[in-house]
């Protein structure tokens, strides 16, 4: 049977450790400060955010949330990002996507400061990323190198396979893999040969958005499987990219859903506001 990778425990475990930091910080009188722009009202978004306000303050962080109607223009939307930019209590901002239909993602992570966006969604910060001297690593797929190192597994020599190729997980994913020295594939829904390529893999990576999508008889005996998707079921019923019941008996290691990556996107978000607060105070 498969190590079963905790990320409620491991996610609880990093907060711990960003907790006791901003105690530290905050005796030398700096407060991290997060600012969350919601625009509309998607219920999705609204649970997102709702769920980074909290664990903001949490840690101790001053958690900002601007709500913005779905009627906001996208020179509204860009001013209010420039205040935020010029603000010295907000360290780091981050904009809910997708925007309602009419304003522009691109336009608006475009403006967003690099030195505050927590995301990683900047260009000039995904070209860090790109040459591996990046200040902010992309929350989700850096949960994922979380999960890993703190599973003990490691990536060098290892033949890792991510299915998906977003701006958000995939291509930062594979990036972060090759950083360590792992040998990777990228699949797509225009891959041919998928089934045969992921069997290959020691570590696959699941973010393809599609219930149950990584079955069986895709995964090789013993290799790490990490679950990106959330998805519902025929049921409705939470459940990842990976048939989690058919590919545990299978697998080395797997990570659930609920309680595998996703809790690790939000404890990463959280490092990267501290990372963004120590940086703009000039803290090592
Ligand atoms: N929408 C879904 N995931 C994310 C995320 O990680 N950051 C932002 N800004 N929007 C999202």
């Amino acid at each position: 049977m498969a190590l079963r990778i905790d990320g409620k425990a491991i996610a609880a475990a990093l907060r711990g450790e960003i907790a006791a930091e901003v105690e530290t910080l905050k005796a030398r009188g700096i407060t991290p400060g997060l600012a969350v722009i919601l625009v509309g009202e998607d219920p999705a978004s609204q649970t997102y955010v709702r769920n980074k306000q909290k664990a903001c303050q949490e840690v101790g962080f001053y958690a900002e949330q601007i709500d913005l109607p779905a009627t906001t223009t996208q020179e509204e939307l860009l001013a209010v990002v420039d205040r935020l930019n010029h603000r010295d209590d907000i360290h780091g901002i981050l904009c809910q996507l997708p925007l309602p239909r009419g304003l522009d993602d691109s336009a608006v992570i475009a403006a967003i400061s690099p030195d505050k966006d927590v995301d990683a969604f900047h260009a000039e910060n995904v070209g860090h990323i790109m040459i591996g001297d990046q200040r902010f690593l992309p929350c989700t797929p850096a949960g994922v190198m979380e999960l890993i190192h703190r599973s003990g597994i490691s990536v060098e020599g290892k033949h890792c396979v991510v299915i998906g190729r977003s701006n958000i997980v995939g291509k930062p994913m594979a990036m972060l893999l090759l950083q360590e020295n792992g040998t990777v594939t990228i699949c797509h829904s225009r891959t041919k040969g998928l089934a045969d390529i992921c069997r290959q893999a020691d570590i696959l990576v699941a973010a393809v958005g599609r219930a149950k999508f990584v079955t069986a008889d895709m995964v090789k005996a013993g290799a790490t499987v990490i679950d990106v998707g959330i998805n519902r079921d025929e049921n409705g019923k939470l459940c990842g990219d990976v048939d989690f019941a058919a590919v545990e008996p299978i697998a080395g290691a797997i990570t659930p859903v609920p309680g595998g990556v996703g809790p690790m996107t939000i404890a990463l978000l959280l490092k990267n506001t501290l990372t963004a607060a120590k940086q703009q105070n000039g803290v090592e």
